[in-house]
């Protein structure tokens, strides 16, 4: 660990340090210490400095950096590895790179923002600072086909999270728009690499406007952000560990009982099962009320004739009422 890092993790415990006693612990000289101090103090951490007294940690700079997210982090796999972006392009499109490279399953892209965010159906996701940008690489011993299951996994736990962190009630909308009021907070977006009978990887990315201030005019009333819901900034670096915990929690759910648990918390957070939809399929246009979501994760419509459709990615164009 870098001498920077080692004054850090002992602030980090709260208590007012001297710098006498910091020296004798990581056992360098006092001025080393000062120099620490001073860096940390530039990358945006507060640090109190009291004559005589010693040095405390009073806040820490709003920054998804790894040592932030790293510390405290309850989870075994996920953002056990962290590749952190000011700005790129796509943390998708990153985390691909890595993975094709042979990056460890659970290491995490993470970006203050991104200049190409990619959303669903190839359109732009606005990407602001503010926001968190997380794309996850996993590697699940699955048949590619049970993959299509991965966008409500995701769903379910950046959901969870956010209701967690936040005590909003969000809602999913089929297959993964995480909604409060009606108003779109968050996406998933799912990029797969696999042969004919195993994935090579899978990477989930979770977009979610938290403290996103500038998001562009002509979406505005159709988004919102956890900032705006709550009235107050809202922890993107507590909401980000909370995401990965959530994540790797039903992950391990998924891999060792399958995904009736999930299925049926998907079903508790939707706004979309019971409610009339029309749905923009892969080929066509679908108009009826939304029945339940399958063993897959697919919608199941039936239609004015009484007909059900399958639909297994799409759209939903509008949901009214119950
Ligand atoms: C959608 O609702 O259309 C999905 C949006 C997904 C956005 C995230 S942000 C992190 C990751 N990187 C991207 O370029 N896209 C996803």
């Amino acid at each position: 660990m870098i001498m920077k890092e080692a004054v850090l993790q002992t602030l980090r415990q709260g208590d007012c340090i001297s710098g006498e006693t910091l020296a004798k612990v990581l056992g360098i000289s006092r001025t080393a210490i000062w120099k620490c101090i001073r860096s940390l103090q530039r990358e945006g951490y507060q640090i109190e400095s009291f004559h005589g007294k010693g040095y405390r940690l009073i806040g820490r700079p709003d920054l998804l950096l790894p040592k932030e997210i790293k510390a405290g982090l309850r989870t075994n796999l996920l953002g056990q590895q962290i590749a952190y972006h000011q700005e790129v392009s796509s943390t998708q499109d990153a985390a691909k790179s890595l993975a094709a490279q042979g990056a460890n399953e659970g290491t995490i892209v993470i970006a203050e923002t991104q200049t190409a965010g990619r959303g669903r159906i190839g359109r732009d996701w606005a990407s602001p600072p503010g926001g968190i940008y997380l794309s996850i690489i996993l590697r699940p011993a699955i048949n590619p086909s049970e993959a299509i299951r991965f966008p409500i996994i995701a769903g379910v736990a950046a959901a969870q999270a956010i209701e967690q962190l936040t005590e909003l009630k969000p809602e999913l909308k089929w297959p993964n728009d995480i909604l409060i009021r009606g108003l779109k907070v968050g996406g998933i977006l799912i990029d797969m690499s696999a042969e004919t009978d195993r994935i090579n990887y899978i990477i989930i990315g979770i977009g979610i406007n938290v403290n996103t201030e500038s998001l562009p005019h002509e979406i505005k009333g159709i988004v919102t952000s956890l900032k705006t819901e709550c009235g107050k900034e809202v922890s993107r670096v507590q909401l980000a560990q909370d995401i990965l915990v959530q994540l790797e929690s039903l992950y391990q759910i998924f891999e060792v009982s399958g995904f009736e648990t999930i299925r049926k918390r998907w079903k508790a957070l939707s706004n979309t099962i019971g409610a009339w939809v029309s749905v923009r399929g892969e080929r066509e246009r679908l108009d009826g009320r939304a029945m339940d979501i399958d063993v897959d994760g697919a919608l199941i419509v039936q239609k004015a004739d009484g007909t059900l459709e399958r639909v297994i990615s799409g759209d939903i164009l509008g949901v009214t009422g119950q």
